[in-house]
């Protein structure tokens, strides 16, 4: 484990934030770190970016860190894990609430590689819609119609013309990515699909099984992203 020092933190509401700290990490979009809140639990994170993890309060030690102050210090494990495979050419990125924190990363570091980008961003309502603007070219969906379109992210993947991407990736909510990959499945398109899973984890680096998913594969290790035609849901 090493050290790192919060370096700027901004805060979108009471239950979102996104933590800067003061080192970059050598990683790649996808990738996640154990990051020890010191006093709480040691959890798995996605980053954002090289240099930030962006999080939803959902319990005790998300909702210490979502309320840390610039100046201190938090202890890292990794990154670990699978990271997505990049695109050269056209490229979709389904995200769903907290799911964004990921693709964040991945739509930075596509921006001057590939092709186009083209990003649906859905949640439950606005608050959950963060740090939008990182997105270019985003079409906004949510539950309750306060922000974009009214409705979920699928609704608006159904009217895409899918063979006309040849990356499409995705992180959200476990029910959203069911059905996603039904769709997908249908289409019989999961060989060019990215899912970012996000199981319980203890050790992070594939050592204690905690993670591990019904067909045997571990989100810490073998993933956490995995090719559609990878998973069984
Ligand atoms: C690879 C990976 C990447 C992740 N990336 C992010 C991220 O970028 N941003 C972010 O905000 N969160 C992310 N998470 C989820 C995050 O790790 C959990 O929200 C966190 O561990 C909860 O800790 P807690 O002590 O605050 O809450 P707890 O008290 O542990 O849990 C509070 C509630 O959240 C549920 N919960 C806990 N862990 C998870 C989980 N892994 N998935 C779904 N529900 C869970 C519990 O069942 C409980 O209902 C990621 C998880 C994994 C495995
Ligand atoms: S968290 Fe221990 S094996 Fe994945």
């Amino acid at each position: 484990m090493f050290s790192v020092r919060v370096e700027k933190v901004i805060k979108y509401n009471e239950n979102f934030s996104t933590i800067f700290f003061d080192s970059y990490l050598k990683s790649y979009p996808g990738q996640f770190i154990m990051v020890n809140v010191f006093g709480y639990e040691e959890i798995p994170l996605s980053l954002s970016s090289p240099n930030s993890v962006t999080v939803k309060a959902v319990g005790e030690t998300t909702r210490a860190l979502i309320n840390i102050q610039t100046g201190e210090l938090l202890g890292i494990r990794g990154p670990f894990g699978r990271p997505f495979t990049p695109t050269s050419d056209r490229a979709l990125l389904i995200a769903g609430g907290i799911g964004a924190a990921p693709l964040f990363y991945l739509h930075d570091y596509l921006k001057t590689r590939c092709k186009s980008i083209k990003v649906i961003y859905g949640a439950k309502t606005q608050e959950e819609l963060i740090w939008k603007s990182r997105f270019e070219n985003v079409v906004i969906v949510t539950e309750d119609g306060s922000e974009g379109i009214k409705g979920t992210v699928l609704d608006l993947v159904k009217k895409e013309d899918i063979d006309s991407y040849s990356k499409i990736y995705c992180c959200g909510p476990k029910e959203m990515l069911k059905a996603l990959y039904k769709h997908f499945e249908d289409f019989d398109v999961l060989n060019k699909t990215e899912f970012s899973m996000e199981n319980y984890m203890r050790c992070g680096i594939g050592v204690c099984g905690s993670c591990v998913m019904e067909n045997g594969l571990r989100v810490c290790a073998d993933g956490p992203v995995f090719r559609g035609d990878e998973l069984d849901f």
